[in-house]
């Protein structure tokens, strides 16, 4: 279809009626549903419906609504490439948490997700064995894993991600013009292994010198999050993991700035005391060592766990909505 032809398929809009705040939702959603596209007409729908609800049972007033706008005009100026301020209100809204556990459910054998954070960022590739980490003021650290799939059996070749701060609690994306430091990919080998020294991870605050940290502030809340080590497992034909390892009783387990913490994910650091390990990868009696093995599930298989999940969902709201993919998306009027 050409573009005048789509734009002359187009529905006609409604008729003018004054608008109030009884009829303003019905009148927006009328005008949203001119779009073709089924999810983004669900999605606006809902968008619109849940936001003016919101308004109408907070009674809303201008100023608070001013407020609102300002606070997100600072979370954009202060955004760039390495500084992630919407990211970082998605997380401690707790949205991140809630939208990666509906996106990529897990069977019941899997390792469980967590969320991503704004410090993911390319990283360069390792061979087993490697140090991740130049910074030479951390506690050395070996991080021994392997990957199986859900039935059992070790993934060769999967690319497993790896990032944390340096030992003062920083990513290298935060400092300036600094070069990828404390990431690495490496894959695993034929017995779905991977081995490689970086540092024993530290607690640290996320960003909370701008819009969000002032917002935690106002809400009472520290910006800490618990030690922990990022993952991203990636292999084609497999649901990619992203995840993370978070040291047990750090002081900052339970009230995780960002919501991260799930008890799977909490793991006993450990000490390498059996020196033939020590020789074997070449680290130092005494050196820290997380050990892990993680699950991975196929996209067959976390695409059938998400469309049960819609489906359970809907029926306990008593909705009657058709399925794309797996999500609920509007009828075509
Ligand atoms: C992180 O773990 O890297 C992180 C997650 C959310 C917000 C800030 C940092
Ligand atoms: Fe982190």
């Amino acid at each position: 279809m050409t573009a005048d032809a789509e734009l002359a398929a187009v529905p006609p809009a409604p008729i003018l009626k004054d608008l109030t705040d009884e009829n303003i939702t019905e009148n927006t959603v009328i005008i949203n549903n001119q779009s073709r596209d089924r999810r983004l007409k669900y999605i606006m729908e809902r968008l619109v419906t849940h936001l003016h609800e919101f308004a109408r049972e907070t009674r809303l007033t201008t100023d608070e609504w001013l407020t609102g706008i300002a606070f997100l005009v600072q979370c954009g100026k202060i955004s760039s490439d390495v500084r992630h301020e919407f990211v970082l209100l998605s997380d401690v809204l707790g949205l991140s948490c809630l939208i990666d556990s509906m996106d990529h459910p897990k069977p019941k054998n899997a390792t469980i997700a967590t969320i991503l954070g704004p410090f993911h960022a390319e990283a360069g590739e390792f061979e087993n064995g490697d140090s991740i980490c130049s910074d030479g003021k951390g506690e050395q650290c070996l991080i021994r894993a392997s990957v199986k799939d859900t039935q059992g059996r070790p993934l060769e070749g999967v690319s497993v991600d790896i990032w944390e701060t340096d030992s003062t609690g920083h990513y290298d994306t935060q400092y300036d013009g600094a070069t990828a430091d404390c990431r690495g990919i490496v894959k695993t080998d034929a017995e779905g292994q991977i081995w490689l020294k970086a540092i024993r991870p530290v607690p640290y605050p996320i960003p909370h010198d701008g819009p969000v940290g002032k917002m935690l502030e106002h809400l009472g809340r520290h910006p800490f999050r618990p030690s922990h080590v990022h993952f991203k497992l990636v292999k084609d034909g497999y649901d990619p993991l992203v995840t993370a390892l978070y040291l047990k009783g750090d002081p900052y387990e339970t009230t995780d700035a960002v919501f991260g913490v799930k008890s799977q994910l909490l793991i006993e650091i450990d000490r390498v005391t059996d020196p033939a390990m020590a020789a074997r990868y070449g680290v130092n009696l005494n050196d820290w060592l997380i050990e892990y093995d993680f699950v991975i599930c196929t996209e067959a298989e976390a695409a059938e766990l998400k469309a049960e999940s819609s489906r359970k969902y809907l029926a306990a709201k008593g909705l009657k909505l058709d399925l794309i993919d797996g999500l609920p998306v509007a009828d075509l009027d």
